[in-house]
């Protein structure tokens, strides 16, 4: 059998993101995969686009990323107690292409951020999110990881082995619910 799909999406567009750092470690936890990487550099929705232009090309790559995937990740910064407004644009964008691409689909949702929470608040809003669009959400355990300025070594690894524990879980988890 050939490897399965995993879509890997950073909801932070900073190169030194402490998100991309960690979703580069949850494809390695989970495991052999061909991994495809979202680019959410997207123009903000604005319905008179759509109507002028329809899906832009970048919406139309996320479409083709979603169909081809059998697993999602998704690790999402939090910003003033919410997700990124790059993660909610996309998912908003999402919501626009015909055919439900997201229902049924297993999705893992990660976090990691400066304060004490580790984004615990934006990966509820995540989940809401992505609930309307029936994703199948992969319920944890719940990786959320705290003050990231300090949580990763100079590698990129996660210093904290509990931390690295539950990301392994949590993608196992992700993996299992594939169907
Ligand atoms: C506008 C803004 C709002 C923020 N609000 C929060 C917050 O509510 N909770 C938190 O833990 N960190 C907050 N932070 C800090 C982020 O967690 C931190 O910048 C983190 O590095 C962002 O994720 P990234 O490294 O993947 O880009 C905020 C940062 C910015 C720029």
């Amino acid at each position: 059998m050939s490897d399965p799909t995993l879509l890997a999406i950073s909801g932070s567009l900073r190169k030194g993101s402490f998100n991309r750092k960690l979703l580069a470690l949850a494809v390695e936890a989970f495991g052999p995969a061909e991994v495809l990487e979202a680019d959410l550099d997207l123009p903000l929705y604005d319905g008179d686009l759509e109507d002028r232009v329809g899906l832009p090309e970048g919406v139309k790559a996320l479409g083709e990323q979603l169909k081809q995937a059998d697993a999602i990740v998704i690790a999402s910064p939090e910003y003033n107690k919410g997700m990124s407004g790059v993660l909610k644009n996309a998912t908003d964008w999402i919501s626009r292409i015909p055919g439900g691409l997201l229902k049924g689909k297993p999705v893992a949702i990660i976090a990691a951020s400066a304060g004490r929470t580790g984004g615990e608040t934006a990966r509820f809003m995540v989940m809401s999110n992505l609930l309307q669009l029936q994703a199948r959400i992969v319920p944890g355990p719940a990786v959320l990881i705290a003050g990231a300025q300090d949580a990763f070594d100079g590698e990129g690894k996660l210093k904290d082995e509990s931390s690295v524990k539950m990301l392994g879980q949590q993608m196992e988890a992700l993996r299992a619910a594939m169907v």
